[in-house]
């Protein structure tokens, strides 16, 4: 079976309302001959932009995505934001627990579990990150935070819920500016370490569940990672953010993958 393959970028504190509607109108016109059967494509923009985002793209060829949510409806939560108050908006996706809220809001596991399943109850695809830091890696002990961070984060999941969830693998010293982007060989035995524990957890259905690689994407690591066997898509940060640049880089990733696949490579 052909693989569906995922791109999508978190477009963090950048762009104004005016910015990232032009940027949302050109990446879906560039990409629109993209059959959405092969592709899944997102884009989180920041919170003030999401309502004139939602109205200028037709969903099903991109897909809307909040940077954060707390998990309550409403309540004394000054400066959050609610599920209710993103279903208004017509997000479709909520990211969970990227390494900037982790590491610098200092957001726990607990914290990002309780938006997960608030997330899936109120009907979004749920994209939880995990990575591990550097300090972690050099103590060897990558697998058992990946594990921690999927346990906890994914804690009490209905299976019913599974084909909302998705995961983005995101080692926090490969991210922005002064980040080294993973080996394609690292990324895929952490990506095969997600998996298996993704398995244990839900068994065989686990195998559904998208796994995005993100941290310093570029065109140049493009192809080494999109043919790794466990990576299912890519999450892209400033290599994405110019419309060109990103519709570039998809089409790049999916050809690279079909000769892969097709044994011409
Ligand atoms: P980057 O960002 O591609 O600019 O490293 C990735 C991310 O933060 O998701």
């Amino acid at each position: 079976m052909k693989k569906r393959f995922y791109f999508g970028s978190n477009l963090k504190m950048y762009k104004n309302i005016k910015e990232t509607t032009s940027y949302l109108k050109e990446l879906v016109d560039l990409t629109g001959d993209i059959s959405r059967e092969d592709m899944t494509l997102f884009i989180i923009p920041s919170f003030p932009t999401l309502a004139s985002a939602s109205s200028c793209i037709d969903h099903s060829l991109c897909l809307l995505g909040a940077q954060n949510m707390h998990p309550a409806e409403q309540g004394q939560f000054t400066g959050e934001v609610s599920p209710l108050m993103l279903q208004e908006v017509g997000t479709d996706l909520v990211m969970i627990g990227h390494s900037e809220r982790r590491h610098v809001f200092g957001e726990t596991d607990p914290e990002e579990n309780a938006k997960v399943l608030s997330a899936l109850s109120h009907g979004f695809r749920a994209l939880l990150c995990i990575g591990e830091t550097a300090e972690e890696k050099a103590y060897g002990i990558s697998r058992e935070v990946l594990r921690t961070q999927l346990k906890i984060g994914l804690h009490n999941v209905n299976t019913k819920d599974l084909d909302r969830i998705w995961i983005a693998y995101e080692p926090v010293w490969s991210i922005g500016e002064q980040g080294t982007p993973a080996s394609p060989d690292y990324a895929q035995e952490m990506h095969r370490a997600i998996r298996k524990c993704l398995t244990e957890l839900f068994g065989d259905r686990a195998k559904d569940i998208p796994c995005l690689y993100g941290g310093s994407v570029n065109p140049q690591n493009t192809d080494s990672l999109i043919i790794q066997p466990d990576i299912d898509g890519l999450f892209v940060g400033r290599a994405a953010w110019e419309a060109q640049k990103f519709n570039s880089l998809i089409r790049q990733a999916i050809h690279t993958s079909e000769t892969f696949n097709s044994g011409r490579v």
